[in-house]
């Protein structure tokens, strides 16, 4: 990205507002499947993608086995951090209570529920990141739940119509996740599908998002609703980049929002992450302009320490100025650099949240009188029950260390054994988006609601118990070896400090390299092995930076609003749009549905019968 677009897509006054430069069914259904792959589960081919918001793993951080040689040599490594302490320590009294903020206005509760499928019919969408994994979810329920839907509208990038049509075809309308709708319609499928979803060529980061004349009339005529899904989900991604994205992207949105005449909902899709570094119960907050969460715990500190107030326009002023002054060799690691230092300094623990949160604080600053819902989850995995269990695509935040403990190649990971790993499965997420679209579309009162759709606090899911969870399964539904052996998994370890995961880590590699720790006469080991050895706990160390704040997470997440619109909803809306995230059975989630659902729609059959 140049330089350029980033002040082009954003200007930014100096009292933090930004203006464009440019100016049938119910439940689910049953999945037939249709012939069972059996592949030996050490393919030695890379099974991550690097797509999951909160993906603690992604693709470049991955740990590889080189299982051709029959014993895996880890080249990278999976690793998590031990509690930083670089934290700000924040009490649980000192976070401003929900109730106490500027949003949610829920109205009284009219007996037949919220009325949500009544609210959906005949109603116009614009839906960014619709081929995304939560995008796909989201439009599948609309469809099957509320058909006579007059159209969505997918902003899409593409080079031209066709390959925007294909992208449909390809990414939408022919995944399995559609099945229910494709049994439902059956050779009228496709037209159904084509008559429904409308792609517009377009891109968050482009002014008036890329679109044409035509295209930015025919919208601002038609469109009632503007969801936002889409990002950049990498955890330490080039700040410039994910600036533009993450900031930009809702800046541009709601600016375009604005020109629709019949604008009824700007609905954001965040991440509970945008939290940052808050500690305790945190409650379903916004965020305004200036915050930060480093000003906050300063606020209740002794140390009353120069702290700047943070302003997007500076954080894009401060991106251009470096891109000019820094070299292009070194310019991808210094904007990477970059995203993390100002991530730290204002209290988040990485580049993508922050730029969410900032995303959050700019939707504020610009939206005037249109109601806005934010919705917060914490780690979208699987699909609870709809349209059936287990649909995932990608191997996301924590199923890299899962998968690669049940193929047997890392006996522990490295995260607070009494710790909280915060998930949601993605149709809960879909369903509340839903309900909140159509409780606060309905009402139509300016403000900001939000909804942190999250576990911590309901039903936490601990670290401890997800390794004896993961022990029991693997033991119990085995993956398979290249020789049709079952692979037998011993206990999971955790491991509180990065000095003893980096020595387990070590202890392991040796042992799976099938190389003996042969000294050499002055008690060295072999080069190679050292160098094995030394790249992947060198990996570990980068990685326990990078996602120490979630495997070590100190906060948990309020979801009051969230249960209080459950409320609203009929007995009937329950049951269709549901999302108890409280009483999920995580054994039954975890063993039943979610990794069967990755052996099936992540690993497609390489993990070997089960
Ligand atoms: N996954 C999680 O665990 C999780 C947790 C909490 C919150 N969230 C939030 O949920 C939302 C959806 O996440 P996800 O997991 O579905 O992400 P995803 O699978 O990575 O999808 C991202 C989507 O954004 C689109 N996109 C990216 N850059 C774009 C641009 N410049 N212009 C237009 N579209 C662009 C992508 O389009 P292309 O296909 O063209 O690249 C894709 O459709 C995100 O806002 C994320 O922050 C996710």
């Amino acid at each position: 990205m140049e330089a350029s677009s980033l002040s082009s897509a954003f200007n930014i006054t100096s009292n933090n507002t930004v203006r464009l430069s440019n100016n049938k069914l119910g439940g689910g259904c049953s999945l037939k499947v249709k012939k069972k792959v059996n592949v030996c589960c050490q393919s030695g081919k890379k099974a991550i993608k690097s797509s999951g918001s909160s993906s603690l793993i992604t693709e470049r951080s991955s740990t590889l086995m080189n299982a051709d040689q029959g014993a895996a040599l880890m080249e990278t490594s999976l690793s998590f951090a031990p509690n930083g302490s670089t934290q700000t320590e924040i009490e649980v009294k000192d976070l401003v209570p929900y109730s106490h903020g500027t949003s949610t206005s829920l109205v009284e509760r009219p007996a037949d529920g919220i009325g949500i499928t009544n609210f959906l019919g005949g109603k116009t969408f614009l839906v960014t990141g619709a081929t995304g994994f939560l995008g796909k979810v989201l439009v599948e329920k609309i469809l099957r739940t509320a058909p006579d839907v007059h159209k969505i509208y997918i902003l899409i990038k593409a080079k031209n119509k066709e390959v925007a049509i294909e992208r449909v075809k390809n990414e939408i309308i022919e995944a399995e996740l559609f099945e229910c709708l494709r049994q439902t319609y059956g050779k009228s499928y496709q037209a159904f599908m084509l008559s429904k979803i409308v792609p517009v060529i377009g891109n968050v980061c482009e002014a008036n998002l890329g679109l044409d004349e035509d295209t930015t009339h025919m919208l601002a005529k038609e469109v009632d609703i503007i969801v936002n899904s889409a990002a950049n989900t990498t955890f330490d991604e080039r700040y410039d980049v994910a600036l533009d994205i993450n900031t930009g992207g809702p800046s541009r949105l709601m600016s375009f929002a604005k020109q629709c005449h019949r604008i009824q909902l700007f609905l954001q899709v965040s991440t509970a992450y945008v939290n940052g570094r808050r500690q305790g119960t945190v409650m379903e907050k916004p965020f305004s302009a200036g915050e930060s969460i480093a000003r906050e715990s300063l606020l209740f500190g002794a140390d009353c320490i120069f702290l700047p107030t943070l302003n997007v326009e500076d954080e894009i002023k401060l991106v251009i100025e470096s891109k000019q002054a820094i070299d292009d060799s070194v310019l991808a690691q210094r904007m990477k650099s970059l995203g993390l230092e100002r991530a730290n300094k204002f209290g988040w623990q990485d580049t993508y949240v922050f730029t969410k949160a900032m995303g959050e604080m700019m939707i504020d600053s610009l939206r005037g009188d249109i109601p806005v819902v934010i919705i917060r989850p914490s780690v979208i995995e699987s699909t609870y029950r709809e349209p059936f269990p287990g649909w995932i695509e990608g191997s996301r935040m924590m199923d890299p260390v899962l998968l690669y403990y049940g193929k047997g190649q890392l006996s522990g990971f490295l995260a607070d054994p009494n710790g909280v790993l915060d998930v949601v499965p993605a149709d809960m997420v879909v369903n509340a988006i839903l309900a909140a679209m159509a409780k606060h579309g309905e009402a139509g009162k300016s403000g900001s609601n939000i909804y942190q759709i999250a576990s911590s606090v309901v039903n936490p899911l601990v670290f401890k118990d997800l390794a004896t969870l993961l022990y029991e399964h693997f033991n119990s539904s085995p993956c398979f070896d290249s020789k049709g052996k079952p692979i037998r998994v011993p206990k999971m370890e955790l491991f509180r400090s990065m000095e003893d995961f980096s020595t387990h880590l070590r202890r392991d590699a040796i042992s799976r390299s099938g190389l003996a720790a042969s000294p050499h006469p002055g008690g060295k080991m072999s080069g190679k092995l050292e160098s094995i050895c030394r790249k992947s706990v060198e990996q570990a160390e980068y990685l326990a930076n990078l996602y120490e704040p979630y495997t070590f997470y100190g906060g948990r997440f309020d979801n009051s609003n969230t249960h209080l619109l459950m409320g609203y909803m009929s007995k009937e809306e329950r049951r269709k749009f549901g999302f108890d995230v409280e009483n999920i059975d995580w054994k039954d989630y975890i063993s039943n549905i979610h990794i069967p659902g990755l052996r099936r729609h992540v690993m497609k059959g390489r993990l070997g019968r089960s």
